[in-house]
C-alpha cells in the first residue's frame, strides 16, 4: 500500500510509543514507524504484553499495529524512509559535569541528530517531541546543517503534555497542541504538515502554533506550574495539621473561586513522576544561567517543598507509632507515582521507602501495577521488603499501611478485615487522602490523613 506520509518517532517510550500509536489509529492513510535502541522494549511493543500499562493503549495499539504501525530496531532504515522524524528520547537530569543535578541531559538527544544525518539521504521535517531546554532546537539545526550535505532540514517543537495514566484519553481529546516553529517560509510550510496530521483529530482551534522558543519554553513552564500548585496546596497542609484547619475544606473553599479552578490542588505525599521535577530543575538551571537568581529560587522552592512533603510523613509516621519503627512491619499500598499507570520515576514511595528502611522498618510493597518497577528501584536499598500483589495478604501481620497511590481498588477494601489481621495498636497513614477516615477510626484504626486532624484511640 502506498501511504500519503511516511512518519518516524525515535523513542519508544511513554510518551513515543502512546503518541505514535494515536497518530497510526487516527490515520491510517499514514504509515508510522517507532524505533528505539532498547531490542527488548521494542519486542514487547510487538507483543501482548507491552512495555507500559496505560488505559486503552492496548486497543489502540492493537487496532493498527501491522497496518500502519510498525515498532521496529532499524533506525537507519526509519531515518531514510521517513520525511517526518520525532525524536522522542529521554532527556533525564544531568547527573555529572556542569549542571550535574539541574540541568537537561541532552547526550541521547545529540546523539539522535547526529545519527538522522549521517543516516538522511532526502529533506526531513525534525519534531522534537522530547522536553527540552528552550533554545535546543538551536543546536539541534546547527548539528543538522553541519556538513553542508545539501539536505533541507526543518526543526519544529511540538512538546508532548499528555500525563501518564490518561495519556489515550489525553492523546485523543488535548487541551491544546502547541507547534513552534520558525518563521521562515520553510519552517512555517513544516509546521502546516504537522498542522495537517493533528487536524485529522483535533479541532483546529486547539491546535495553536508559536514561535519555536515559546513551544519549548511552555511545556517546562506548564510542568512548573502544575508543580506549583501541588506544593502549594502542600505546603499549606502542614499549617493544617498545626491549627485543626482541614486541607480538604480549604481546598475546596479556594477551588470555587473561578480565577484559582479546582484541580491539581489535593493534597498528598507529594508529586512524583519522570518530568516534574527535572522540568523544573531544568527551568531553574535556565534561569541561573541568564542571571535570574531571584526567579530561580523561586521555582526551586516548588521541589524543596516536594521534598519537605515526604520527609515530614515519614516524620508524623514515626512520632506517631511512639517513636520507633524498628522492627515494625509496614505495608506501602501503592508504590506508581500515581494511579492507572506502572511507572515508579520519581515515585515519591522510594523516599518514603528509603526514610522507613534507615528507621529499621520491615516493608510489605503492594502496587497492582508497578511490582516490577518497584523491585528493581529498591534492589540495592538493603533492608527486609517484600512484595505482595494482593493488599489484603500485604497488610497481614503489620503494625502499619501508608497509602502511596490513588489506586480506585485501595478505597473499596475490606478495612474490617485487615484491621483483624493487623498488628494493634494498627495505624493508617493516608498519603492521598482517598480514604474513609472516620470509618476506618470507627472500626479501630489510628488514622493519621494529610492536613486534617488525626484520629487516635489513646486519650
Ligand atoms: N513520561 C511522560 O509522561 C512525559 C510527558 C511529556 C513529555 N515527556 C518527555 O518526553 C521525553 C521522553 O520521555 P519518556 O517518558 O517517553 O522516556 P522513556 O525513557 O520512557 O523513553 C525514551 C526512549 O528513548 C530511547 N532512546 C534513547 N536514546 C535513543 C537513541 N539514540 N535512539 C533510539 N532510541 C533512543 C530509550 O531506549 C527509551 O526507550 C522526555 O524528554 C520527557 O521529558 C514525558
Amino acid at each position: 500500500m502506498i501511504f500519503e506520509k511516511n512518519i518516524l518517532c525515535i523513542g519508544a517510550g511513554y510518551v513515543g510509543g502512546p503518541t505514535m500509536a494515536m497518530i497510526a489509529y487516527k490515520c491510517p492513510q499514514y504509515r508510522v514507524t517507532v524505533v528505539d535502541i532498547n531490542p527488548e522494549r521494542i519486542a514487547q511493543w510487538n507483543s501482548d504484553e507491552l512495555p507500559i500499562y496505560e488505559p486503552g493503549l492496548y486497543e489502540v495499539v492493537k487496532a493498527s499495529r501491522d497496518r500502519n504501525l510498525f515498532f521496529s530496531t532499524d533506525i537507519e532504515k526509519g531515518i531514510i524512509e521517513s520525511e517526518i522524524i520525532f525524536v522522542s528520547v529521554n532527556t533525564p537530569t544531568k547527573t555529572f559535569g556542569v549542571g550535574a543535578g539541574m540541568a537537561a541531559d541532552l547526550q541521547y538527544w545529540e546523539k539522535t541528530a547526529r545519527q538522522i544525518l549521517q543516516c538522511a539521504k532526502t529533506p526531513k521535517i525534525i519534531v522534537e517531541k522530547s522536553t527540552l531546554p528552550v533554545k535546543t532546537a538551536l543546536a539541534m539545526e546547527r548539528i543538522l546543517n553541519s556538513e553542508n550535505k545539501g539536505i533541507h532540514f526543518d526543526v519544529l517543537s511540538n512538546p508532548e503534555f499528555l500525563a501518564e495514566g490518561t495519556a489515550i484519553k489525553d492523546l485523543e481529546k488535548p487541551d491544546r497542541v502547541l507547534i513552534g516553529s520558525s518563521l521562515t517560509d520553510s519552517g512555517l510550510k513544516a509546521r502546516d504538515e504537522l498542522v495537517e496530521i493533528y487536524a485529522n483529530w483535533v479541532t483546529t482551534d486547539n491546535i495553536i502554533t508559536s514561535n519555536i522558543w515559546s513551544s519549548e519554553l511552555s511545556k517546562l513552564v506548564a510542568n512548573a506550574f502544575l508543580a506549583q500548585r501541588i506544593s502549594s496546596i502542600n505546603s499549606i497542609s502542614s499549617l493544617c495539621e498545626e491549627t485543626d484547619a482541614d486541607i480538604s475544606e480549604v481546598a475546596h473553599a479556594i477551588g470555587m473561586d473561578c480565577r484559582i479552578g479546582n484541580r491539581f490542588i489535593n493534597a498528598s505525599v507529594g508529586f512524583g513522576g519522570s518530568c516534574f521535577k527535572k522540568d523544573i530543575l531544568n527551568l531553574v538551571y535556565l534561569c541561573r544561567h541568564y542571571g535570574l537568581n531571584e526567579v530561580a529560587d523561586y521555582w526551586e522552592s516548588v521541589v524543596k517543598i516536594n521534598d519537605y512533603q515526604k520527609e515530614r510523613f515519614v516524620y508524623n509516621m514515626l512520632t506517631a507509632m511512639f517513636n520507633t519503627l524498628a522492627g515494625k512491619k509496614i505495608c506501602l499500598l501503592g508504590f506508581a507515582f500515581k494511579a492507572n499507570t506502572g511507572d515508579t520515576r520519581e515515585t515519591p514511595a522510594i523516599t518514603i521507602a528509603q526514610k522507613l528502611i534507615d528507621e529499621n522498618a520491615e516493608l510489605v510493597i503492594s502496587d497492582p501495577q508497578a511490582l516490577k518497577n518497584a523491585k528493581a528501584d529498591l534492589k540495592d536499598m538493603g533492608g527486609k521488603i517484600s512484595y505482595v500483589e494482593d493488599p489484603y495478604k500485604a497488610a497481614s501481620g503489620t503494625h502499619a499501611i501508608a497509602v502511596m497511590t490513588e489506586w480506585d481498588l485501595y478505597k473499596e477494601l475490606d478495612y474490617d478485615k485487615i484491621y483483624q489481621s493487623m498488628n494493634k495498636p494498627a495505624f493508617i497513614f493516608d498519603g492521598r487522602n482517598i480514604l474513609d477516615h472516620k470509618k476506618l477510626f470507627g472500626i479501630g484504626f489510628n488514622v493519621f490523613p494529610i492536613g486534617k486532624p488525626s484520629m487516635t484511640h489513646f486519650d
